[in-house]
């Protein structure tokens, strides 16, 4: 006779979270969001924001894990792709220094104003370094700009006779701060960093450096480089994807698969932490079981989630899942066991089905270190997927799941050619701008939602928070009722 639990489960949707005492010091701007991403070694990797971009085409490039993980998160890149590719992008992320450029376009001395002038025209950039092959690791002679010359009557001049050759650069700055402080007393918006020899090695523009100040939450390595994870599949030839990961420099490896509990899992988390160092997180489960199967097999840290995805259409097909609240309850007590009995604790990742701030705190509360999301960062302009127009004539990014016939993640699902079905739906999102103007909001929704709370850290949260399961009629009260938005447009009589 099978088993069958006769509660159901819940969404994390049910769950509201009730006030605590709020001191003085505990409010919004006191609370910290830092939180465990996984273990390493004896210690932790610690993110200062709880967001992960989930390890999805449509979801994260090198454009998103360099934004979030300025942002405090970590994006983390999808298994399906070549391994030139993924490492390529790990290396581009790891290789990213905020503020400090490495590749901008660089003319040579004998080049025409009418080459500079298509180029300007093409590019939109105004400051070219002239070095004397053209090419940007070379020795800086001269810089030229857009107000250096006349465009009608200068076309057939040569770059040498325009470029300014009184330039002013700093010498061997590897901090942000010494380049800044520099350009502030120089009055300069520019400045080419030159080894001793005068070789041109990185130029760093006032506008970026600004932006790149503006984000103290960064998060980065012990050498200062942002951090990025990378997917692989429990499938034998990833064995090679992970040792090519770990040799270009990524920070953790995330399995790759809808369902964690299998032989094969394990046998992936021991064969990296026999070989390497790097941190490996295993899942997906949604059980006691499932998570110290995991944990006896290594993992690092354990993401929760089994068809609770936006776009997932595993329970539909399968009947395999289980309310998001309910697993993360069930994990979570898990975990409280495991550390009482071990004295470890393993983070928890939770995996789909967030799409909302109110979601993200109710995670947080039931038991969460992290939060990896996919629909949620779909929608802004750093995302993977193209901007499209849809058939009502909005804005819309493109968001497909990893188990749907366009992504042809078949490793994830455990699939061949020959057996593939359909996990997930390819469709699109609402696009909301960049994750540069809108993250920062969330994330002071969070701090509230804590201090609300009465906990000014995560960790007070997973302790001291009190959660209450809402009947469907208090769901709706929590909800606008009763009142017609007004749009902006609409004008009193
Ligand atoms: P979302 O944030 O609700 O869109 O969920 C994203 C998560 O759904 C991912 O991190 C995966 O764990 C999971 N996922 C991705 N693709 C599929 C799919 O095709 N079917 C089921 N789950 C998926």
């Amino acid at each position: 006779m099978a088993k069958v639990l006769q509660t159901p489960s819940h969404s994390l949707k049910e769950f509201r979270i009730l006030p605590g005492y709020t001191a003085n010091d505990g409010n919004a701007p006191n609370v910290q969001l830092t939180t465990r991403l996984c273990q390493k070694r004896e210690q932790f990797i610690e993110l200062n924001t709880p967001f992960l971009s989930a390890a999805m085409q449509a979801v994260t490039g090198v454009d998103m894990a360099i934004s979030l993980a300025q942002l405090g998160g970590i994006g983390i890149l999808p298994v399906s792709q070549t391994i030139d590719e993924q490492c390529a992008k790990v290396v581009q992320v790891k290789r990213f220094k905020a503020g400090f450029q490495t590749d901008i376009m660089t003319l040579s001395p004998n080049q025409r104003i009418s080459e500079v002038l298509s180029i300007i025209q093409k590019t939109g950039y105004t400051t070219f370094p002239v070095t004397q092959s053209g090419i940007f690791h070379d020795k800086l002679i001269g810089i030229l700009t857009d107000k250096d010359f006349d465009e009608r009557r200068d076309l057939s001049v040569q770059v040498s006779e325009r470029m300014k050759t009184d330039v002013q650069f700093g010498t061997e700055i590897n901090e942000l701060r010494a380049a800044n402080d520099l350009m502030i007393k120089l009055g300069r918006g520019f400045l080419p960093i030159l080894s001793e020899e005068g070789i041109l090695q990185t130029v760093v523009f006032k506008k970026d450096l600004d932006k790149h100040l503006r984000h103290p939450n960064e998060s980065i390595d012990e050498q200062k480089r942002l951090l990025v994870g990378a997917a692989i599949s429990t499938h034998a030839e990833d064995k090679e994807r992970a040792q090519e990961l770990i040799s270009n420099g990524v920070d953790v490896l995330f399995i790759d698969a809808s369902d964690g509990h299998t032989e094969y899992q394990a046998e992936m988390i021991k064969f990296i932490k026999k070989h390497s160092e790097t941190p490996v997180v295993g899942g997906n489960i949604i059980t006691h079981e499932g998570f110290r199967f995991l944990v006896d097999s290594g993992a690092d840290a354990v993401k929760v989630g089994m068809g609770i995805g936006s776009g997932c259409t595993t329970q539909e097909v399968k009947a395999t899942g289980r309310g998001q609240g309910t697993s993360l309850m069930e994990v979570g007590k898990s975990r409280q066991n495991f550390t009482k009995e071990s004295g470890r604790y393993i983070p928890l990742i939770a995996d789909g089905g967030i799409s909302g701030p109110a979601e993200m705190s109710v995670a947080l509360a039931l038991g969460a270190d992290t939060l990896m999301m996919g629909n949620f960062f779909a929608r802004y302009t750093e995302s993977h997927g193209s901007l499209m127009r849809n058939a009502a004539g909005e804005i819309v990014k493109e968001y497909w799941m990893e188990g749907s016939m366009r992504a042809h993640n078949m490793r994830r699902y455990a699939q061949t050619k020959e057996n593939f079905f359909e996990e997930g739906i390819s469709g699109y999102v609402p696009h909301v701008g960049s994750i540069f103007d809108k993250l920062p909001m969330i994330i002071q929704m969070l701090r509230a939602t804590l201090a609300t709370a009465g906990c000014k850290t995560i960790e007070e949260l997973h302790s001291d928070a009190v959660l209450e399961m809402q009947s469907p009629s208090a769901l709706l009260d929590s909800k606008i009722h009763d009142i017609i938005p007004m749009n902006i447009d609409q004008q009193v009589l």
